[in-house]
């Protein structure tokens, strides 16, 4: 078995997990592993194989083949044991919109068998830690998308679970219920729990993540921490040179002496360097005269696009 750095042996393991669905293979024989305390993340657009590999972690659909092991566990053997100490939320909230968002917790943790004062503590631990506590008597019908996702999770943290698994989180939040659902995911992961998500959203892989995998028609094309997958795949910053007037008349010469690579589009030159004040500075020396420009990281989009030649934008 291999171990992390620490020495201690990854909470999940994967080698060749492979997911066949008929003749259609959805997951090909893909190795990851996470650690404990760890925010982890797969990337990757829509039918990559990320929610049929967190089904597959998650104890609800068996595996084809390969080898899985969570907690030390075979999913296939102790799938309860497993289920009993993951917490699971899916893109589909299924929170009782009768009941009071603080109700809607306490009858989760009865579900678990927990001793009631247990599950009043918990609860209102979470409701603290997501930013519901002021709404904690409310029913939950007429809550906003972003606080009825933050209780999902909050609901599914309710037992304590050492690993949570999210798919897709923040699909269909705006921007500021995203921010806020973040936060929260960032004290949760202080607080100590193992976080596995699934997104389509770089920016959030690249918020959020520790380490990620990026996964690509059933498999993993890159994997580590997002500063680490940038600098493998993408050059550290990005220059983009703005010419109203057309970029076909610059000297293509030029162009390549400012950074690592350039790309000209019609009213734009981008360039891809290490420092982007000091390549804008070279720009100026060999005489190009843009009329804006800016400097900017770059991200894993700019890998995304290196790898598969695609964008992740649907
Ligand atoms: N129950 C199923 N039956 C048949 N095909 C499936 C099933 N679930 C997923 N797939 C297929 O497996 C592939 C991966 O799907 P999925 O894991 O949902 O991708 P993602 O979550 O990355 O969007 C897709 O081609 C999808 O159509
Ligand atoms: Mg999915």
């Amino acid at each position: 078995m291999t171990n992390s750095a620490s020495g201690q042996p990854p909470l999940i393991r994967a080698r060749g997990l492979t997911k066949t669905f008929g003749d259609r293979t959805a997951v090909a024989g893909i190795d990851f592993e996470v650690r404990d305390g760890e925010f982890f993340g797969f990337l990757g657009p829509n039918g990559a194989g990320k929610t049929t590999t967190m089904r597959m972690i998650a104890g609800v659909s068996p595996r084809t083949a390969g080898e899985l092991e969570i907690l030390g566990r075979d999913p296939d053997r102790d799938g309860s044991l497993i289920r009993a100490q993951i917490g699971v939320v899916h893109q589909q909230e299924t929170l009782d919109m009768e009941l009071s968002v603080r109700e809607n917790l306490l009858i989760f943790g009865r579900f678990f068998g927990m001793p009631r004062p247990a599950i009043a503590a918990r609860a209102d631990e979470l409701l603290e830690l997501f930013q519901l506590a002021d709404r904690a008597k409310d029913q939950v019908e007429p809550l906003s998308g972003g606080m009825k996702r933050r209780l999902s999770i909050a609901r599914s943290l309710i037992a304590s679970p050492r690993i949570l698994m999210l798919d897709e989180p923040t699909t269909g939040l705006d921007p500021q219920a995203r921010h806020l659902l973040w936060d929260a995911l960032q004290r949760l992961k202080r607080g100590g729990t193992t976080i596995v998500l699934t997104t389509h959203y770089m920016d959030e892989a690249e918020q959020l993540c520790d380490r990620l995998v990026v996964m690509d028609e059933a498999k993993i094309v890159a994997e580590g921490s997002p500063r680490q997958l940038i600098e493998q795949h993408a050059s550290r910053e990005v220059l983009e040179l703005r010419f109203p007037g057309g970029t076909e008349n610059l000297d293509a010469a030029v162009l390549e002496g400012i950074g690592d690579r350039y790309e000209r589009l019609a009213e734009r030159v981008i360039i891809g360097c290490e420092n982007g004040e000091a390549a804008h500075a070279r720009a100026l020396e060999h005489g190009l005269s843009p009329e804006s420009w800016l400097v900017r990281r770059s991200s894993l989009e700019d890998v995304f696009l290196r790898l598969t030649g695609r964008s992740l934008d649907e």
